[in-house]
C-alpha cells in the first residue's frame, strides 16, 4: 500500500484524488498540503480522506508521517522548489505540466531525482487517451509512412477575469500562457510521437484578448525537424468550441486524433485518388488496437503506481517532461526576439534559465487585478477523442 500525498488542493487536486480513489487496495491519501489549508480541510472533508492537513510541504516533510508519492498540483512556479524538496526526502513525485517554468529548474529535477533514486513523473494525463496511444501505435508501425507534415492545434476559450487569479497572467507565476499551460499536452503529444525536438522553431506571440494579463493569449509556431518535415502549433485561449487535435500528414496517409484517415494514391496524370484500401487497412489496425484499461488521469495515476509497485519506469519520464518545456522554451524564445531559433537550447542560452525569460520574455500587459479565488465552477480538461 503507497502512501499518498496531494500539495495544492485546487482545481486539478480533483482529478489526481478521484484517481487514487479508483486504487483503494493499492494507494491511501494520508497527506494534504496547501498555503490556505481550509482549502485542503475541505477537500478532506469532501472525500471523507482521513488525511492529515498541513498549511505547508516542508510542515509535511518534517512531521515524520510515512510517504511514497506525492502529488504536486500546485502552480508551475513552484513545482520545481517543492518537487526537489520531496524527492531530498526520498519521496517519489507526479508533477502536474507543465514540470517547471525553465530547463534551469528541470536539470535541477532531473538531478534530484537521480540522486535520490526515485521516480519523477509529469502530469500528461492525455497520453492515456485511447486516441492519443492508438494514433502513436499507428505513426510507430509506419503503415502510413513517415511523418511530413503535422498539424498541432490546442484551441481553449478562457473568458477575462481567468487571468485574475493571483498565480496566472505573469510570466513570473504562470511561466506564460496557452503555449505553456495549455499546449503543454499537445506538445508533450507531438514529442512522443515524433521521439525528436524539431531542429528550429519560428514562432509569433500576440494577447488578443486578455488585457489584465502579461502574457500571451494565442501563439502560433512553425517547427521544422532535422529530416526537412515541418509541424504548426497552434496555442489559444481565444478560440469559441475550442477542440485540440493532431493531424499528421505522412508519405502514404493522413492520420489523426480525434480519429480520422485518408489516404491517396497517385493516378497517372500525377493527381490524387482515395487509396481506399489502405483507409480500410488502418482503420482496421485503429479499431483492433486495444483499449487502455484506464484511460486520462486515471490511466496517469495506475501507471506510477505501477511503476512504483514494480520499480518499473513510468510512462512519462523527467526527461520528456523536460523535451516539452524545452520547445516550450524555444517558442518564447523566437516569439519574444523575433528569431528562428535552433535546438537544442545550450545551458549559457538567455532563455536556459528564468531569470533570462523574465528579463527577455514579451510582457503584452500588466496584470492590474488579483483575486486568491475564482468563483466556483467545473474546469475542463480537454478532449481528443
Ligand atoms: N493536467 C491538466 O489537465 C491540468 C489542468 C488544470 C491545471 N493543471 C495544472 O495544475 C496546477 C495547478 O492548477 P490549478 O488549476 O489546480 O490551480 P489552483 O489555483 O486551482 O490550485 C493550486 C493550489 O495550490 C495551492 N498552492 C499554491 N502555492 C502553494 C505552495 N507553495 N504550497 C502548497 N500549495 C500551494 C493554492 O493555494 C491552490 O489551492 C498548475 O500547474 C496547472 O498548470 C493541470
Amino acid at each position: 500500500m503507497l502512501n499518498v500525498a496531494i500539495i495544492g488542493c485546487g482545481n486539478i487536486s480533483t482529478a489526481h484524488i478521484d484517481s487514487y480513489l479508483k486504487f483503494p487496495e493499492r494507494c491511501k491519501i494520508v497527506a494534504l498540503v496547501d498555503i490556505f489549508p481550509e482549502k485542503a480541510q475541505a477537500k478532506n472533508a469532501q472525500y471523507n480522506l482521513g488525511a492529515e492537513v498541513f498549511d505547508s510541504h516542508e510542515a509535511m516533510l518534517e512531521s515524520g508521517l510515512k510517504i511514497d508519492l506525492v502529488s504536486n498540483c500546485t502552480p508551475p512556479y513552484v513545482h520545481a522548489s517543492i518537487a526537489i524538496n520531496c524527492m531530498n526526502k526520498g519521496l517519489n513525485v507526479l508533477v502536474e505540466k507543465p514540470m517547471a517554468t525553465c530547463l534551469e529548474e528541470c536539470d535541477a529535477m532531473l538531478e534530484a531525482e537521480k540522486r535520490n533514486g526515485v521516480i519523477l513523473t509529469c502530469g500528461a494525463q492525455n497520453r492515456f487517451l485511447n486516441s492519443i496511444a492508438k494514433l502513436k501505435a499507428i505513426s510507430d508501425s509506419k503503415v502510413a509512412g513517415k511523418i511530413r507534415c503535422a498539424h498541432v492545434e490546442s484551441l481553449w476559450w478562457r473568458g477575462h477575469n481567468y487571468h485574475d487569479l493571483w498565480w496566472r497572467g505573469t510570466w513570473e507565476k504562470e511561466g506564460g500562457g496557452p503555449t505553456l499551460n495549455h499546449a503543454v499536452h499537445q506538445i508533450d503529444m507531438i514529442n512522443w510521437i515524433q521521439g525528436e525536438l524539431p531542429a528550429e522553431v519560428t514562432a509569433v506571440l500576440t494577447n488578443v484578448m486578455h488585457d489584465n494579463s502579461e502574457v500571451e493569449d494565442l501563439s502560433f509556431a512553425i517547427l521544422k525537424y532535422a529530416d526537412g518535415a515541418l509541424a504548426n502549433v497552434t496555442s489559444s485561449v481565444v478560440h469559441h468550441g475550442g477542440t485540440q487535435s493532431i493531424v499528421l500528414q505522412c508519405e502514404d496517409a493522413k492520420i489523426a486524433a480525434p480519429f480520422s484517415v485518408a489516404a491517396e494514391k497517385t493516378k497517372p496524370n500525377g493527381f490524387g485518388e482515395p487509396n481506399t484500401e489502405l483507409e480500410e487497412k488502418i482503420r482496421k489496425q485503429y479499431n483492433t488496437l486495444p483499449d487502455n484499461k484506464y484511460e486520462g488521469f486515471a490511466g496517469e495515476i495506475d501507471n506510477v503506481l505501477t511503476a512504483l509497485e514494480n520499480g518499473t519506469r513510468p510512462l512519462i519520464t523527467g526527461i520528456e517532461g523536460r523535451m516539452t518545456v524545452e520547445l516550450i522554451t524555444a517558442i518564447y524564445k523566437s516569439g519574444s526576439l523575433k528569431q528562428t531559433v535552433s535546438l537544442p537550447l545550450a545551458k549559457d542560452d538567455e532563455f536556459y534559465k528564468f531569470e533570462g525569460i523574465l528579463k527577455n520574455a514579451t510582457r503584452f500587459y500588466e496584470k492590474a487585478k488579483s483575486v486568491e479565488e475564482l468563483g466556483k465552477g467545473e474546469i475542463t480538461h480537454g478532449s481528443m477523442k
